[in-house]
C-alpha cells in the first residue's frame, strides 16, 4: 500500500496507513495527533514503519517509561523489517541508531532515504531534527534541498527549506520560501517560525510582530512545543523592542503553561525569563515556579542545549539542591556521551552550566573565565542561532560587569552594525559606554 506522500508501505491494513499519514502529519505540522502510533501498531505488529514510528513517539516522551516504550516497539520494528521495503528497512535502522545515540548513523541513513526515497518527507523531517540538535546547520538545509522537488506543491517541504535557508543565513530565500508555505497553506506553523527568525536576524521588529500577530490564531492545535515557541518568538519581538510588559503578558498567557513539564515548554519559559532579566525586567517570582517543575524532572542530560537552560533556571528559583546532580550527570556525558556530543558537553555545556551559576552568584570574573572558552564551540550544542543569542548576550553581560569594556564595546557595536538596531541593544549600548566613563 502507499502512505499520503506515496511511499509503499508493507502492510495490508487500511488502517495503518490511515495511522501513518496521522502522525507524518502530525509530526511535520507540529500537531499532537501521535498516540494513534501506539493502538495503530498493537493491532498491525507486522508493518515495520509503523512500529518504528511508534518508536519515535517514545524518543519523544519524558516520561519514566519511555524506555519500555522505546523497547517494545523498536523490538517489534526490527521483527519485521526483513519483510519489508529498503526504505522501510532504512527508516528502521535510522530509528534504531538513534535509539542507540548513534547519530552519525541515524543522519547517515536519512541521508540516504532524502537521496534514494525523497517521497519520504517525514524521514528528512526526523533528520532536520536531528542535525538541528547538533548544529549542523547544512545539513539541514541539505536534506531539505533533497526531497524538495518531489514535494514542490506540499507546503511542509517550503517550511522545512525555509528553516534550513534561515539557519544557512540566506535570509531572503528564507524569507521567500516561508511565504509561499504560508500561502499555500496558512496552517504552517513552522514556516511561521522560519519568517520569524529572519525578521529577528534583520532586527525588523515592527515587520515581525505584525507577522506572528496575524498568524497567531493558527497555533493554537498546535503540540506545545509550536505552541509555546511561536508565542516566545512573537514575545522576542516585543522585548527586543523594549515593551517588556507586553513580552511578560505573553509569557503569562501562553508561553508558560500548556505543558510545565516538557522540556521545550520549560526552555522556552526560562529562555523568556533569562532575557528579560538581562534587559533589567523584575520578573517576580515567575522563576520559582519554573525551577519547581524543572526540578521535578527525572529525564535530563538529554541535550547540551536543554540542561544549560536547566541550570540557570534551577539557582535563580532556589533549587540548588538539585544542581550537583545534574552537573554529575552532565560531567559523565562529556566522557562517556554519544561520541558527536561530547565535545558539546565537555567543552561548552559544563563550562557554561558554571559559568551561569557564576553570573546568579555575581562572581562575574569566574563567569567570563569560563564561558570565554565555551562560546567559541556554541554551534555544537544545537538550537537555533536566535536561541543560542541568549548565552551570547550572557557573555556580553558577564563581561560588562566584570569590567571588561574592551572584550564587551565592539560586541554590541557589531550587534547594532550586524542588523536593524533594536532598542534592546541600543539601550545596552548607552548603558556600557556610561559604567565604560565612570570607571575611567
Ligand atoms: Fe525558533
Amino acid at each position: 500500500m502507499k502512505d499520503g506522500f506515496g511511499n509503499i508501505v508493507t502492510t495490508h491494513s487500511d488502517k495503518s496507513v490511515e495511522a501513518i499519514d496521522r502522525f507524518s502529519n502530525s509530526l511535520i505540522g507540529y500537531g499532537t495527533d501521535f498516540a494513534i502510533a501506539f493502538e495503530a501498531s498493537d493491532a498491525d505488529p507486522d508493518c515495520a514503519v509503523l512500529a518504528a514510528l511508534a518508536t519515535q513517539l517514545g524518543l519523544f516522551l519524558e516520561t519514566p517509561d519511555r524506555g519500555q516504550i522505546i523497547t517494545k516497539f523498536m523490538d517489534r520494528a526490527i521483527q519485521a523489517a526483513p519483510r519489508a521495503t529498503e526504505r522501510e528497512q532504512l527508516f528502521v535502522e535510522a530509528m534504531k541508531s538513534h535509539r542507540d545515540c548513534d547519530f552519525a548513523r541515524a543522519i547517515a541513513c536519512h541521508q540516504r532515504l532524502a537521496e534514494d526515497y525523497p517521497e519520504d518527507l517525514l524521514s528528512a523531517k526526523i533528520g532536520q531534527t536531528l542535525y538541528f540538535n547538533l548544529g549542523d546547520d547544512e545539513g539541514m538545509l541539505w536534506l531539505a534541498d533533497q526531497v524538495i522537488d518531489t514535494h514542490r506543491d506540499r507546503a511542509y517541504a517550503h517550511g522545512m527549506r525555509a528553516f534550513g535557508l534561515e539557519q544557512m543565513s540566506r535570509l531572503e530565500e528564507a524569507e521567500e520560501d516561508g511565504r509561499r508555505a504560508t500561502e499555500m497553506q496558512r496552517h504552517e506553523p513552522w514556516a511561521h517560525h522560519a519568517v520569524a527568525h529572519v525578521m529577528i536576524t534583520q532586527g525588523r521588529l515592527e515587520d515581525g510582530i505584525r507577522w506572528m500577530r496575524d498568524l497567531s490564531g493558527e497555533w493554537d492545535d498546535c503540540n506545545s512545543f509550536m505552541y509555546t515557541h511561536n508565542w516566545w518568538h512573537l514575545a522576542l519581538f516585543h522585548l527586543e523592542k523594549e515593551e517588556f510588559e507586553e513580552a511578560l503578558a505573553l509569557y503569562d498567557n501562553h508561553i508558560w503553561g500548556r505543558d510545565r513539564s516538557y522540556s521545550q515548554d520549560q526552555i522556552n519559559a526560562i529562555s523568556m525569563l533569562w532575557r528579560l532579566e538581562l534587559a533589567g525586567v523584575d520578573v517576580g517570582d515567575r522563576w520559582q515556579d519554573v525551577a519547581k517543575h524543572v526540578a521535578a524532572r527525572s529525564f535530563v542530560n538529554d541535550q547540551p542545549f536543554l540542561d544549560m537552560h536547566y541550570i540557570f533556571a534551577l539557582v535563580r528559583g532556589g533549587r540548588r539542591d538539585i544542581l550537583d546532580d545534574l552537573l554529575e550527570g552532565m560531567r559523565l556525558m562529556g566522557k562517556t556521551g554519544p561520541g558527536l556530543t561530547r565535545e558539546a558537553w565537555s567543552q561548552v555545556a559544563v563550562p557554561a552550566g558554571n559559568a551561569f551559576i557564576a553570573y546568579a552568584d555575581g562572581d562575574f570574573e569566574t563567569a567570563t573565565d569560563l564561558l570565554g572558552p565555551a562560546r567559541t564551540h556554541m554551534q555544537k550544542i544545537g538550537g537555533s542561532h536566535a536561541q543560542r543569542d541568549l548565552f551570547e548576550q550572557v557573555w556580553i553581560h558577564s563581561l560588562l560587569k566584570a569590567g571588561d569594556f574592551d572584550q564587551a564595546m565592539p560586541l554590541i557595536q557589531g550587534r547594532l552594525e550586524f542588523r536593524e538596531p533594536v532598542r534592546l541593544d541600543q539601550t545596552l549600548f548607552e548603558k556600557a559606554k556610561m559604567a565604560q566613563a565612570a570607571t575611567a
